[in-house]
């Protein structure tokens, strides 16, 4: 075959060009094809002879032009995929799975604790009214105890729960004992430093049972167990308090898991960390709800507080920025 040809197939670029360079060959009116109609005019011999050259050359031909348009398909194939690349590297450290937020995992954790302890889980309204919130709790109006308190009110008198503890009057409103409940939930108060929100969250405990069947030992046995569960090795102790709706009542330090009671400035160089309030509900609190003869104790502890110690996150308010920086670490 001439060489000429092989060189025009070979210096072809694409598998269009290549094609259009077989049909000007092989196509009715190609170059190979009119030498083939020609042979009609040939004698017997040289038509014979003629005819076996062509078809070599034609074979020669398909030979060359089947090795190209491999080459070219293969060419092609790769640049339609460079073009319809997804690049796999761009999401290397991106596309990770989901987690939850340090304060939902703490809050799972301390249900999780009580749920297993056989308390079920109660809710109440955010927007609460004056009667739960604060009346049926031992606050009355003229109580100096509601100074304790920097409310958020509507123009209706309803107001934002301030605690948890409304889900106490609630749930003894409806249910009569035994009870053994706790409310995990969101709480409101007028406040904004490093270590307060206007939002965060409590869960509330509430125990209560027909005669003296429960008392402060009781209340403290649990208290102390779990703490340990959740904080490990720290030292508890009990300080008298005040709360309208208890009595007694006790505020519960930890010793300082930053300076493990030495005295630093987290804890105020005391070496102690309150971590909840709790007590033995008063006798005035069974009074609104009309129960008699029964005993019970409450407890109350801020999630964000319990969240920020034990992962020993300093400021409060870096619990609601979304900044990934600080939540990828609890992936
Ligand atoms: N409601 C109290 C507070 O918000 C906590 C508490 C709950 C105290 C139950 C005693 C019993 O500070």
């Amino acid at each position: 075959m001439q060489k000429n040809i092989i060189n025009q197939i070979q210096a072809c670029a694409s598998m269009q060009e290549l094609e259009e360079l077989r049909i000007s060959v092989l196509g009715k009116n190609g170059s190979l094809s009119r030498k083939f109609a020609e042979l009609k005019n040939l004698d017997e011999d040289s038509k014979k002879k003629t005819a076996a050259n062509l078809n070599k050359e034609k074979d020669e031909f398909n030979k060359y032009y089947n090795e190209k348009a491999q080459l070219l398909q293969e060419k092609e194939l790769e640049l339609k995929m460079q073009e319809n690349v997804f690049n796999f590297a761009y999401f290397d450290d991106r596309a990770k799975t989901a987690a939850f937020h340090p304060l939902m995992q703490t809050m799972d954790k301390i249900i999780n604790y009580f749920v297993n302890l056989n308390f079920s889980i109660e809710s109440g309204p955010l927007i609460e009214d004056d009667f739960h919130n604060f009346e049926a709790l031992n606050l009355p109006s003229s109580h100096p105890a509601r100074d304790m308190q920097d409310t958020f009110y509507f123009k209706n008198k309803n107001l934002l729960r301030t605690h948890t503890s409304p889900v106490q009057i609630r749930t003894m409103l409806k249910q009569k004992p035994p009870i053994r409940i706790i409310a995990p939930g969101a709480v409101f108060r007028r406040d904004f430093d490093i270590t307060h929100t206007p939002m965060f969250h409590q869960i509330e405990g509430l125990v209560v049972e027909d005669g003296d069947r429960v008392s402060f030992a009781n209340l403290k046995s649990l208290l102390e167990e779990f703490l340990i569960y959740i904080f490990g090795d720290v030292k508890i102790r009990f300080r008298p308090s005040f709360f309208p709706f208890t009595e007694p009542s006790a505020e519960v330090d930890i010793s300082c898991v930053f300076c493990k009671g030495s005295g630093c400035r987290v804890c105020k160089h005391t070496g102690w960390l309150e971590v909840l309030g709790c007590g033995v509900v008063d006798s005035n609190v069974f009074n609104f709800v009309s129960y008699e003869n029964v005993s019970g104790y409450a407890f109350g502890l801020g999630i964000e507080r319990f969240a920020m110690l034990l992962h020993k996150i300093p400021d409060l308010r870096s619990m609601y920025e979304g900044d990934l920086r600080l939540l990828e670490q609890f992936r």
